[in-house]
């Protein structure tokens, strides 16, 4: 039973965003190059940019939180590809490869070491949760 547990794949979606300051620098090509590296299969993606309202919307958890209004303003400033990303344990591997939100902080091999420039313009934002993963799949691709 172990053996087998272990050989298991555990596929899963996650969703990720290329956000303004880098699809603003040209760097979505080589972020998504970089994933695909990483191994991680790209199933759907799409240039968009959003309204305010929209981004407060896919936003809402952080409503209450300082930076919100910011954030919003920010992420609907241009710009930006969204992507679901596949692969095993594909969301907490995307969290891995992103590294810590403040660019400062992030390790070395990290997304947001590479590009980020600082806690808003860090990049690349990617799901932190199984649930929110779905939540965040169904907000960009409704089908
Ligand atoms: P992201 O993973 O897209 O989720 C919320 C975003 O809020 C985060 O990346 C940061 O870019 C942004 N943010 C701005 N200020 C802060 C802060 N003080 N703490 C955490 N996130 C912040």
């Amino acid at each position: 039973i172990n053996l087998w547990k272990k050989t298991m794949n555990n596929i899963e979606q996650t969703l990720s965003i290329i956000k303004p300051d880098a699809i603003e620098r040209n760097l979505d090509s080589e972020i998504k190059k970089e994933f695909i590296n990483k191994g991680f299969k790209i199933t759907k993606e799409k240039k968009i940019q959003l309204t305010k309202s929209e981004a407060e919307e896919f936003y809402k958890v952080h409503e209450t939180k300082p930076f919100y209004n910011d954030l919003c303003t920010y992420l609907s400033s241009g710009p930006i590809v969204v992507m679901i990303l596949e692969k095993e344990d594909a969301v907490i591997a995307n969290r891995e490869f992103m590294g810590a939100t403040d660019p400062k902080k992030a390790e070395e091999g990290t997304l947001r070491k590479k590009f980020g420039v600082s806690i808003d313009k860090n990049s690349v934002h990617g799901s932190d949760s199984v649930e929110n993963a779905k939540i965040e799949i169904n907000f960009f691709f409704k089908d």
